[in-house]
């Protein structure tokens, strides 16, 4: 058995309306959310009978290994491939796991890394066992992991619902003229990692937006790309999208320095700046991902002679990237 790698890409959410707190104490989101090439790199290698599952770890810091849902993911994966494992005649279990972790992706940010670890580390886990499990399966194990973590199973931009596992593929833009370049997206995250749960708990506690204006970007959204949107009309609905998260006021609630922080940001750039998920990472769309590149590039001068200074102990991470999508079918 080899060693089997597996690149975890980060998301975006280009929007995202809370519909409303349910039951379970979970929230209903209708989101469109997009993966990003900005991605951790996770290698996987079998090791001796009695060994355990480790994780190594590099780049960002994750937190505590024991809490990684990289090795809860290769846990859950055992319990679900015992079964086949044996039916193929191999006794015992799927051996143990060792996995190195390259955390490009900042933590709790907004950018689902943690999510998408898991993700990998399901899919790599199955590799390096030579188990398949059908996609239904697959999915289970991911939404027993993490709200976000089945998006990552889908592998394209998606229409996210329910507490954010209900999953639909969407069509991603179409370019009918091809010297159109497709969008990229510019990342800002300030070293201010913030808690999902507690994001959650602000837009319980009624930090919101007044009006329904997520929702309704968000089915805007999904409906335009449905019927197949160009290229260029996405930055176009750039501002609109930028005001359609309906975390975005419980994030400032949690840390109410993002505020002249995201001014700054929109100075800076002239552009409509978005935030990912429950924050803090801010996003920026361009026409290109060379703009976004040189728009990273300007930002980084800013920190660097102080015209942009970024709530946190440390410089915010910038980085440019290009939306992972399906090549679309060009309409003749
Ligand atoms: O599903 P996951 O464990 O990633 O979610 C982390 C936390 O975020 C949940 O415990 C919950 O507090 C909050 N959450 C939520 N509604 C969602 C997704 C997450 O309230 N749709």
């Amino acid at each position: 058995m080899d060693l089997v790698v597996r690149l975890a890409p980060a998301k975006v959410n280009l929007t995202l309306a809370v519909l409303g707190m349910r039951p379970d104490g979970y929230h209903d989101l209708h989101s469109i959310m997009v993966p990003l090439d900005l991605a951790d790199r996770l290698s996987v290698s079998p090791l001796p009978p009695r060994a355990v599952d480790t994780l190594h770890s590099d780049g960002f810091d994750p937190g505590r290994a024991s809490d990684n849902l990289v090795l809860r993911a290769f846990a859950a994966a055992r319990r679900r491939a015992v079964g086949p494992w044996r039916a193929a005649g191999r006794g015992g279990e799927p051996p143990a796991l060792a996995a190195r972790l390259e955390k490009r992706i900042p933590v709790a940010a907004g950018l689902a890394g943690g999510s998408s670890d898991a993700a990998a580390a399901l899919d790599a886990a199955l590799a390096a066992w030579g188990v398949e499990l059908d996609h239904q399966v697959r999915h289970e194990i991911a939404a027993e992991l993490g709200s976000d973590v089945p998006f990552f199973l889908a592998g394209g931009p998606a229409l996210a619902e329910g507490r954010g596992e209900r999953l639909t593929p969407i069509p991603w833009l179409r370019d009918d003229d091809e010297r159109h370049d497709r969008p990229g997206v510019l990342l800002v995250t300030p070293a201010v990692p913030l808690s999902t749960p507690a994001v959650f708990r602000a837009w319980d506690a009624g930090a919101r937006n007044p009006a329904a204006g997520a929702r309704h970007a968000s089915a805007h959204l999904a409906d335009e790309l449905r019927r197949g949107m160009a290229s260029d009309a996405l930055t176009v609905r750039a501002a609109i999208l930028a005001s359609a998260n309906d975390l975005a006021p419980a994030a400032i609630a949690v840390e109410p320095a993002l505020v002249p922080f995201k001014r700054a940001l929109m100075r800076l750039t002239g552009r409509s700046i978005g935030i990912s998920g429950s924050g803090p990472t801010h996003w920026a769309l361009y026409a290109s991902y060379p703009e976004a590149v040189a728009a990273a590039e300007e930002l980084t001068s800013a920190v660097i002679d102080g015209r942009l200074t970024a709530p946190g102990q440390y410089p915010p991470f910038i980085a440019a990237a290009r939306i992972l999508a399906p090549v679309p079918r060009r309409d003749s």
